[in-house]
């Protein structure tokens, strides 16, 4: 595994110095200042396979700019793009593929051996909190689609959510503080099927409440990740879509990995 980036070599080994285990993750790790024409040009790409002592076209890039996409096709080699800014994967057309986060990458499209960490249709994930009073969405879920989701404001959050992919379907724990603690899956994202303007977050909460509680505060703890939003072409696609998503975090959040979770402390308010 080769780490080739357009910024100096000093920078890149400064960088990575602060996430353990990133340097000795790589075999290879090539700067701009390596190379006489740094990216779009090939040259950089070209070099890595030349120190790995591997041909270019057995090699996979896994880029997130446009710039360096065309670097990777131009080198002769497979290229996977994921595009640091949402809405943009149209800009991409020249990658294989366009994934939204690297939570969707699967090596074992490219020939390499699957991670290993996915577990029925999960990947698990370091848990994450968030939390705030129920607001009102656009009025769709329970209306349209059947699904009432308890939304969150996404203000005062942005730099959490920054931390994790948007565009995406998680699942985990839910407290209410009146309530209890419940099973839930979520959307976080601008909802492809309706192509919304402002990123919302939508927690489900997977228990029948005999009346809403708009206003009540919510936590939740974010604890494994299911899919990428998507678009469907019709609405009965999208909900079968969400309610498959229901299923898997129903019988996920019963393995011991998962449900332990729901004994967080950030679940049960003062
Ligand atoms: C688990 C889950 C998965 C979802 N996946 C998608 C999706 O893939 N694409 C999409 O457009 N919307 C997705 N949604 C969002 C629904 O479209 C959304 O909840 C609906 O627009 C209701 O919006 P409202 O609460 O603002 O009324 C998902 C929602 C949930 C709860």
């Amino acid at each position: 595994m080769a780490l080739a980036s357009n910024s100096p070599k000093a920078d890149i080994e400064a960088k990575i110095s602060y996430h353990e285990g990133w340097k000795e993750s790589f075999s290879v790790v090539i700067g701009g200042d390596e190379v006489m024409t740094g990216k779009p040009s090939p040259e950089i790409f070209l070099e890595a396979a030349n120190r790995l002592k591997i041909e270019p076209s057995n090699l996979l890039v896994i880029e997130d700019s446009v710039p360096s996409v065309t670097a990777g096709k131009a080198a002769g080699m497979e290229v996977v793009a994921v595009p640091s800014l949402p809405k943009q994967t149209h800009l991409y057309n020249s990658a294989d593929e366009v994934i939204n986060s690297l939570l969707d990458l699967r090596p074992e499209k490219w020939g390499l051996p699957p991670f290993q960490d996915w577990i029925e249709g999960t990947l698990p994930l370091e848990p994450w909190h968030i939390g705030g009073p129920i607001i009102h969405g656009f009025g769709r879920g329970s209306k349209l689609l059947g699904i009432p989701t308890a939304n969150l404001s996404t203000e005062g959050c942005s730099d959490l959510l920054s931390e994790h992919p948007s565009g995406a379907v998680y699942f985990g724990w839910a407290g209410l503080s009146a309530r209890g603690i419940y099973k839930m899956v979520m959307s976080i994202g601008w909802n492809p099927y309706f192509d919304d303007k402002e990123k919302t977050i939508e927690p489900w909460l997977l228990h029948k409440f005999d009346e809403d509680f708009y206003g009540e505060e919510l936590r939740l703890v974010i604890v494994g990740y299911i899919r990428s939003e998507a678009n469907f072409p019709s609405l009965e696609s999208l909900i079968a879509k969400i309610h498959e998503d229901r299923d898997i975090a129903e019988r996920a959040l019963d393995l011991p990995l998962y449900a332990k979770h729901r004994d967080d402390q950030y679940l049960k308010m003062p």
